[in-house]
């Protein structure tokens, strides 16, 4: 069974939600047909998807599941970066929610880590992952699904040092009241915001600068494990430690190395917590 959502939707789709799913990811390619903007939300995932073949666990009611779908008919109308600038979108949606919760002016940092991250950097600077977005697509659409921690509190042993929710850094016991309609609240600022992302032809032309002011990690040293994924390499290929300079047009990270070289690479992964 699959209910409408009464959620203001700017790319003027309907918002499906469905109690258990396998994954969004695959509700919303049985919905390819529909209105692009059209987005399937669940409160479980039985099969959640993460990057390169990993899975994506989430408590059941206390986070936020869902995909959106958006029809481009031709390759060459993707957006460049879409991963990226949704990073971006969902980054600036988090302040904006915070900030409303908390009725001020909301200090904190929430910040995206190359390439498909939404990180919340604690009271001591330290950062951890609050959102992972998995971008899929097929001959006419992308598939964008994005996963938030809001108000889970215990993460597993082997997360724990790594993930992190809104409820636990940002906004702490003021989220448990109304659950449900705060996590719906989030996902029509996350929406208000991508849209304006995709949509605003000033955001269009400056989206690197808005991004590299929310870059995790930026000017910093990194190590950088360059991709494709593993499933996909035969040779195992060297990280990198170097600088962390910033994107270029296309989204691609730039980073300098000890002796000044720049190196620039469409995918790959940051590994930040193994330099602990
Ligand atoms: C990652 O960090 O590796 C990406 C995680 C993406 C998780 C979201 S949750 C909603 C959508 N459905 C899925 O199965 N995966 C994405």
């Amino acid at each position: 069974m699959m209910d409408v959502l009464s959620i203001h939707n700017p790319f003027g789709a309907p918002v499906y939600y469905k109690e258990t799913v396998t994954s969004t990811m695959d509700e919303a390619r049985l919905l390819s047909k529909e209105t692009s903007g059209t987005v399937i939300v669940a409160d479980e995932q039985s099969a959640g998807r993460g990057r390169s073949g990993r899975s994506w666990k989430m408590n059941r009611g206390e986070n936020l599941s869902f995909t959106i779908m958006l029809h481009y008919p031709r390759i060459e109308e993707f957006p460049p970066a879409l991963t990226l600038r949704t990073g971006l979108a969902v980054a600036l949606a988090i302040e904006d929610f915070a900030a409303g919760i908390l009725k001020t002016p909301f200090g904190g940092s929430v910040l995206v880590k190359w390439p498909n991250d939404v990180m919340l950097l604690d009271k001591d600077g330290r950062g951890r992952k609050a959102v992972g977005i998995l971008t899929e697509a097929d001959n006419t659409n992308v598939y964008i699904g994005i996963g938030v921690n809001v108000a889970q509190n215990h993460f597993p042993q082997e997360l724990a040092e790594k993930a992190c929710s809104i409820g636990q850094i940002l906004i702490q016991e003021k989220l448990s009241e109304q659950l449900l309609t705060k996590r719906l609240t989030l996902l029509e600022k996350i929406l208000f915001r991508l849209f304006s992302e995709l949509h605003n032809t000033v955001a269009f032309s400056d989206w690197r600068k808005r991004l590299e002011e929310k870059l995790y990690m930026k000017g910093q040293k990194v190590c950088f494990i360059p991709g494709p994924p593993e499933e996909l390499t035969t040779q195992p290929v060297p990280a990198i430690e170097g600088t962390l300079l910033g994107v270029g047009e296309y989204g691609e990270i730039s980073i300098a190395d000890d002796a000044g070289e720049i190196h620039s690479f469409a995918s790959g992964e940051l590994n930040v917590y193994a330099r602990a």
